[in-house]
């Protein structure tokens, strides 16, 4: 299959249209089969729920090609197990989980034109995404939704790469204790919009959001989870109800255990004890592993040891070994590779 002519190894994280998505239907209590489509556009009531009450909730995850020229992707089912509770959440449909891997399936295969080649620095980004459909306009749950599922070749998602990023403690919070920060809803990104144009404005790459009930522990940024590195090598991950239960995190998590042998601390971060830290990372589908180096508190700042030039040691190690498990160069735990 001849690939599309892009030069891969110079996209950013952005939006290219490629020539097939997958949309249902959910009415009158049911699924409709499911179709690719090659059009692009979505025609819904001016009072449609998404439009009036946001109610939408989406997904992401990768393709790749690996090193013997399969097209896989990581781990669909823990996507479609989240989005299954950000659907309860916010009173939608749940998306059949078989149904979901298989439609990730049917999306890549039509569009295996646009996965990036092998060692290209460029993946295939998906985004299954839910939203209300009818219109409503007292205060309700749509009874109609389209699921739908985009793909399109991303490169970083921070520009630069892997240099080090310098992000700020944010004064906004993203998410309410007993709120919506725990699930995959438009919503938690609208009300990060002002923080992250703000913070972009003054600087910064990224916010660190701090638990909204006390304002002393590190909750997660606008688009990935923290892990740190102390200066004896253990792993340390905040643990709240508040953050997004990442995948990448969980995966990190498992191969730092059971590939690395590292002791890893799943618990509350304090702010306070961050300044102790040897390595940060934020960790997610779109940032992988992206290094932290400074992080500004109020004008304070906080510079890890590892610097503004490279990823630490620890962080490296774990971003080799996640990247060489996705790219089957490295053998993969059952079940987290699904083969094309
Ligand atoms: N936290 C937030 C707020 C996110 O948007 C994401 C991205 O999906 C993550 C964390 C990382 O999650 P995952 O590793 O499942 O992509
Ligand atoms: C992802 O990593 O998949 C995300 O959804 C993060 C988003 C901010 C692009």
């Amino acid at each position: 299959m001849e690939k599309k002519n892009i030069d891969w190894g110079n996209i950013g994280f952005g939006y290219i249209q490629t020539d097939k998505r997958y949309v249902s239907f959910f009415k009158d209590g049911a699924w409709d089969e499911g179709v690719l489509t090659e059009d692009a556009n979505v025609v819904l009531n001016e009072c449609a729920g998404v439009l009036q009450y946001a109610q939408t909730i989406f997904e992401g995850l990768k393709a790749y090609t690996t090193e013997d020229g399969h097209i896989v992707a990581f781990r669909p089912d823990l996507n479609a197990e989240r989005m299954e509770s950000s659907a309860k959440r916010l009173e939608m449909p749940v998306f059949p989980k078989e149904r979901f891997v298989d439609a990730v399936t049917k999306v890549v295969e039509a569009n295996a034109a646009y996965v990036p080649p092998y060692g290209s620095g460029a993946t295939l980004y998906i985004r299954p995404y839910m939203f209300g459909f009818n219109p409503v306009i007292g205060v309700k749950p749509a009874d109609v939704y389209q699921f739908r599922i985009l793909c399109t070749p991303v490169g970083p998602y921070f520009k630069g790469g892997v240099k080090p990023l310098t992000i700020r403690v944010s004064d906004f919070d993203r998410a309410a204790p007993h709120g919506t920060g725990n699930i995959k809803a438009g919503l938690n990104y609208a009300m990060s919009l002002h923080a992250i144009v703000t913070a972009h404005a003054e600087g910064y790459d990224e916010n660190m959001y701090l638990d909204p009930g006390t304002r002393t522990k590190v909750e997660e940024t606008g688009g990935a989870n923290f892990l740190f590195v102390t200066r004896d090598g253990r792993v340390v991950t905040p643990r709240s109800d508040s953050i997004l239960p990442s995948i990448t995190r969980r995966s990190l998590v498992h191969v730092a255990k059971e590939y690395l042998g590292l002791e890893v601390e799943e618990r509350e971060v304090f702010l306070e004890e961050v300044k102790d830290f040897a390595e940060c990372g934020l960790c997610g589908t779109a940032a992988v592993i992206s290094p932290v180096g400074k992080i500004v508190d109020h004008g304070k700042e906080i510079c890890l040891p590892s610097g503004m030039t490279q990823m630490g040691p620890v962080t490296k190690k774990l971003y080799d070994t996640l990247t060489g498990i996705q790219m089957g160069r490295i053998e993969a735990p059952e079940g987290w590779i699904h083969v094309i």
